[in-house]
């Protein structure tokens, strides 16, 4: 262990050695230094104030077989469901009335949503909505796919690597699948011109710490725009059932290092965070998260939408919730804003 104080040493130096991020990981010693630095750093870029993204998930059908995700192939306690263009732009109409600036259109990898029907959509959003952003997250894609959503009018993609260890990411994921993919997809979308999103889920099946360094390394080789984190969570009707939640504790931890290693990364403060704790999205704010991203979906299909059991959803349209987070964001520091909510560039700090 070098002789210093880590958090003073992550904040002046934007990096750490691994020994001293090891330090940082095991122990709630740091948190409260910790969190405070990272706050701190965070309304130095971005001030009080928080971006949302409507969050439409557009499909449940998966080709692949994850075994950590509920909505996997295998999973045939799942009921599945797609919206149509037409109910996707309704998502994004009622998204714009209530201030939503960015729509993320997330799915599993579903074949039905072929590159013809992805553009069609995407250009009817653009159309609609010039003033807005449109991030995509439907996986992995042949690099003209890619090219061509962005053709069509979509600015970023969100891709988590899920965990950048190549003998961990076999045990999360069958042979079908490959960690070198992932990662030259979203090499490839960075080339093309995305704002990119990456991240990974915090106590997964077999992760260990130095699995946790290995994802900051990887996403200080990738600088990502967008950096998306939360625990994992236990699907039951997975392989993975067994296994417990990951821990709130640590994932907060590495929300602060992460605001601490990319300050002007956009980092939201996920679902998945706000499943394991009530006030969990609140916590994730205050550990140095920018971003929420609440449900614009339709009613009827949000609990559909089950990666992991008890995924947080309820019955409010949007404009209820929104007005709630409203007060839920105020309520922990912060202000909710009316912005398209690009990442700020080195140098337009505060
Ligand atoms: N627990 C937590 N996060 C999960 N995801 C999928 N399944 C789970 C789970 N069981 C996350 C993955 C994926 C994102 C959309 O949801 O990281 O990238």
């Amino acid at each position: 262990m070098p002789n210093t104080d880590p958090v003073a040493a992550l904040c002046r130096d934007r990096d750490l050695p691994d020994e001293s991020l090891f330090a940082l990981l095991a122990t709630d010693r740091y948190d409260t230094a910790l969190f405070s630095a990272a706050d701190r750093v965070r309304r130095q870029v971005y001030g009080d104030e928080v971006y949302i993204r409507g969050l439409i998930e557009i499909s449940n059908y998966c080709k692949n077989d994850c075994y950590y995700c509920g909505i996997r192939k295998s999973n045939r306690n799942a009921t599945r469901y797609r919206l149509s263009e037409k109910e996707i732009l309704a998502c994004c109409d009622t998204g714009y009335a209530l201030g939503f600036r960015t729509f993320v259109l997330q799915g599993g990898e579903d074949p039905w949503f072929t590159d013809e029907r992805v553009c069609h959509i995407v250009s009817e959003i653009r159309r609609r909505f010039p003033d807005c952003a449109i991030t995509l997250s439907l996986g992995e894609k042949p690099a003209e796919s890619y090219r061509a959503y962005f053709e069509a009018g979509a600015n970023r993609y969100l891709l988590r690597h899920e965990t950048a260890d190549e003998t961990h990411y076999r045990k999360l994921h069958p042979d079908s699948m490959s960690l070198r993919h992932r990662k030259d997809c979203l090499f490839a979308l960075k080339r093309i011109g995305y704002q990119v999103g990456s991240g990974f889920m915090v106590g997964s099946p077999y992760q260990k710490t130095e699995h946790l360094i290995a994802d900051l390394r990887f996403l200080q080789e990738l600088q990502p725009d967008m950096i998306g984190i939360g625990p994992f969570l236990t699907h039951a009707d997975t392989p993975f059932a067994d296994f417990p939640n990951g821990s709130l504790p640590l994932t907060l931890r590495l929300v602060a290092i992460l605001r601490l290693l990319f300050p002007t990364a956009l980092i939201p403060s996920t679902t998945a965070l706000g499943t394991i704790h009530p006030q969990g999205r609140e916590m994730g704010l205050k550990a140095g998260a920018n971003v929420v991203m609440p449900n614009l979906s339709p009613v009827g299909v949000r609990r559909l939408y089950t990666l992991y059991d008890n995924k947080i959803c309820t019955d409010e349209e949007a404009a209820e919730s929104r007005a709630r987070l409203e007060k839920r964001v105020a309520d922990a520091g912060y202000r909710i804003v009316t912005a398209v909510g690009d990442r700020k560039k080195e140098g337009d700090r505060l």
